[in-house]
């Protein structure tokens, strides 16, 4: 982690060097934002108010197209929905859909949702890189969404900080901060019973509106149209407490002991009300609870791990006719290597965590956080580890696992 503030000047230099082109470095005002630098955004902005940029990618294209959006969401890995608005009924359900259970694009009022789409395609992944100015660690996925002339899934509010990025068509967008946020009951989504919207804006292509989590906020297609929903992953205090639990208890509390500490009662008399717990039996399971302990490491290692953790639906693709490792360092020194686009690779000041697995490798630290950071390194600087052989065994393994490809994207 660097230890001065990425706004300093030099800090911004160096980090320019490992960010990915796509991604604006924090001191350097962008478009994107609206002319604001990253940091400027996430100090006026990020998780505070709304902020509408107009032209935020000028000239953008739909990462995909409708029939490819379409046959995306055929497909089984993929998490899709859709949402009807007929005859002024919600209805809404699940993919994966063939295209002849989807409504025509000429049916009115009818939306297709398509999560992670940067899971399965290099352009949306590469959209998402240019929101890399926050932390991966809070960066969840790109979905798409394809909505019909007046389709759009109601007014809602999400937990979540997103930007929505128009890429095809129009779409007015309705916002409100309001306090009031209950919701229609008996409904199959969520939509806000009273909606009040105080502005209202229509996004063309290259607009972008960013929402801190529960802004209210109605968006409806005039014409066909796309939108990126570009979200950030908030996890709350209760699905951390039970994936913390779950990790402590997977890695073991026992602390070195080969043998299992057992619960034991060698005081416990007969009972004539054999249905009761015995209180002695409850106090003593919150003495062995009240000793359960964990260190500031321990939460590093679990934020990490379940961070980098792949989505349940993520498959690698491990290469059909794999390189052996000779060749591989060949190829890796003359093309260089880039993480695929699925994989999730985090750092701190003693791991690194790839893809849920947590890995200390100290003759790692002059190049992983590089890589990491921009997840790509190029030929002439894989030369330069080549010659350490426990390095390039091990991101061997890591190709042949399909967690890294030999190239650099352009
Ligand atoms: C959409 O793209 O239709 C919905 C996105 C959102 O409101 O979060
Ligand atoms: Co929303």
């Amino acid at each position: 982690m660097p230890k001065r503030s990425p706004d300093h000047p030099v800090d911004a230099r160096k980090r320019r060097a490992s960010l990915p082109p796509a991604c604006p470095a924090p001191d350097v005002p962008t478009p994107l934002l609206g002319g604001l630098t990253p940091a400027q955004f996430m100090r006026k902005y990020w998780q505070k108010k709304p902020l509408l940029i107009r032209q935020a990618i000028p000239d953008i294209e739909a990462p995909l197209t409708r029939d490819e959006l379409f046959a995306l969401a055929d497909s089984d890995d993929v998490e899709s929905r859709l949402i009807t608005h007929f005859r002024r009924r919600w209805a809404f359900e699940h993919g994966p859909f063939s295209p002849d259970e989807l409504p025509t694009p000429r049916t009115r009022q009818w939306t297709l949702l398509v999560q992670g789409v940067d899971l399965h395609d290099d352009r949306a992944r590469a959209l998402l890189e240019r929101f890399r100015f926050a932390p991966d660690a809070r960066l969840d996925d790109l979905m798409i969404s394809y909505a019909s002339d007046g389709g759009g899934v109601g007014p809602h509010f999400d937990s979540y900080d997103v930007f929505l990025l128009q890429v095809h068509g129009k779409r007015r967008w309705r916002i409100g901060a309001q306090r009031d946020l209950s919701l229609q009951e008996g409904l199959p989504l969520k939509i806000l019973a009273n909606f009040q919207p105080e502005e209202e804006w229509v996004l063309e292509p290259g607009d972008m509106l960013y929402l801190p989590p529960h802004i209210a906020h109605d968006g409806i297609a005039e014409g066909e149209c796309m939108t990126c929903s570009i979200g950030f992953r908030s996890p709350s205090t209760s699905e951390l407490t039970s994936q913390f639990l779950y990790w402590l208890a997977e890695r073991g509390t026992d602390d070195g002991n080969r043998q299992p500490t057992l619960y034991r009662d060698p005081d416990q008399p007969a009972v004539t009300h054999p249905a009761q717990l015995p209180p002695a039996l409850v106090e003593r399971v919150g003495a062995v609870l009240a000793k359960v302990r964990w260190s500031d490491a321990d939460v590093s290692s679990f934020v990490g791990s379940w961070l980098s953790e792949p989505k349940a639906n993520v498959v690698f693709d491990a290469p059909e006719k794999p390189l052996d490792e000779a060749r591989f360092v060949t190829r890796a020194a003359k093309y260089g290597i880039t993480l695929d686009r699925r994989t999730i690779l985090l750092y701190d000041s003693r791991s690194y965590y790839l893809n849920g697995e947590q890995y200390l490798l100290k003759e790692a630290r002059k190049w992983l956080p590089a890589l990491a950071d921009s997840r790509s390194m190029d030929g002439k600087r894989f030369v330069t580890l080549s010659h350490d052989s426990c390095m390039t065994v091990l991101l061997h393994e890591w190709y042949r696992a399909g967690w890294i490809r030999v190239g650099v994207l352009a």
